[in-house]
């Protein structure tokens, strides 16, 4: 369980970035966060995984608080980071050394890393490519194989910031069901994104404002109920279709009721 527990944060004294902050994601739930750009995602990410401490309030997963250093150690194994650049998340020369490198930085035994190599490139489908180089890959496949290096660490957490943004569509439906995947496997994801199409994928949506939670629930009940457009979000194509058919019906009823008179007999 993560939980945000009234946090205040800012870069610049006199310039709040988050404002009273209070949310709890339960474990194994798919979230979604979205707002507008410099709203403040991404430094909600980094609070969640301590690389960021709240000026005010707590920041805890399950017992453990960030602002201690003995504890935030703890948490930094819990929680894995897929950024938004596919260029930037390598930081070896292979497929293989990349998961080992981070196998190695968590200590895990030898004996133990091949099956958990294995199993990580397998969850992505990206096992025929563990000798490959990096600048071989498309945009995608270098985003899975950084979730696989995640993966192989087994965190209980995997939070995507804006993960998806640089991939071309079929990329983008990749890594979007290899989220769902772990999704159902147990594990926690939290989706940081501007693509409304994606949020849809989610249980839950938390909408950022200007630093502070403006919105937190089901996804259908934020599009059917928030202006997402003053957010400057987009409604995803399904939900416009569905509310223009709905704003056609009244006018279909009409239209029914006209031909029933004209048909009538008396
Ligand atoms: N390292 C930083 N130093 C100072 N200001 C920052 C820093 N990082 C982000 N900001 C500012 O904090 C606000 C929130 O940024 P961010 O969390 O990156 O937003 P988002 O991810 O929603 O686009 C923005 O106004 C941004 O300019
Ligand atoms: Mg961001």
């Amino acid at each position: 369980m993560l939980i945000f527990d009234h946090v205040h944060f800012y870069y610049k004294k006199g310039q709040p970035v988050i404002q009273n902050m209070s949310f709890t994601i339960e474990s194994g739930q798919f979230v979604a966060i979205v707002g507008a750009n410099g709203c403040g995602k991404s430094t909600i990410a980094k609070l969640i995984n301590g690389l960021l401490l709240p000026k005010e309030g707590h920041v805890k997963f399950n017992d453990l608080d960030t602002s201690s250093p003995i504890e935030l150690h703890k948490i930094h194994k819990q929680i894995g980071f897929v950024f938004q650049n596919p260029e930037d998340q390598f930081i070896t020369t292979s497929v293989i050394d990349e998961i080992i490198f981070g196998l190695e930085n968590i200590s895990v035994p030898r004996e133990e890393m091949r099956s958990r190599l294995d199993h990580a490139l397998r969850a992505v489908q990206m096992e025929d490519y563990l000798h490959s180089m990096p600048h071989e890959l498309s945009g995608g496949q270098k985003q899975r194989v950084a979730i696989a290096a995640i993966v192989a660490m087994r965190p209980q957490i995997i939070i995507f910031d804006e993960a998806t943004s640089m991939l071309d569509p079929q990329g983008r439906r990749q890594v979007l069901s290899i989220m769902q995947e772990l999704h159902r496997q147990g594990m926690t994801i939290i989706h940081i994104t501007h693509h409304m199409e994606d949020v849809l994928s989610a249980e839950r949506i938390l909408l950022i404002h200007q630093g502070r939670l403006e919105f937190d629930g089901d996804p259908l009940v934020f599009f059917e109920t928030m202006p997402v457009t003053d957010y400057q979000l987009e409604l995803p194509f399904g939900v416009r279709l569905y509310q223009m058919l709905q704003q056609k019906t009244p006018f279909l009823a009409d239209w029914k009721e006209m031909i029933s008179s004209q048909w009538s007999i008396n």
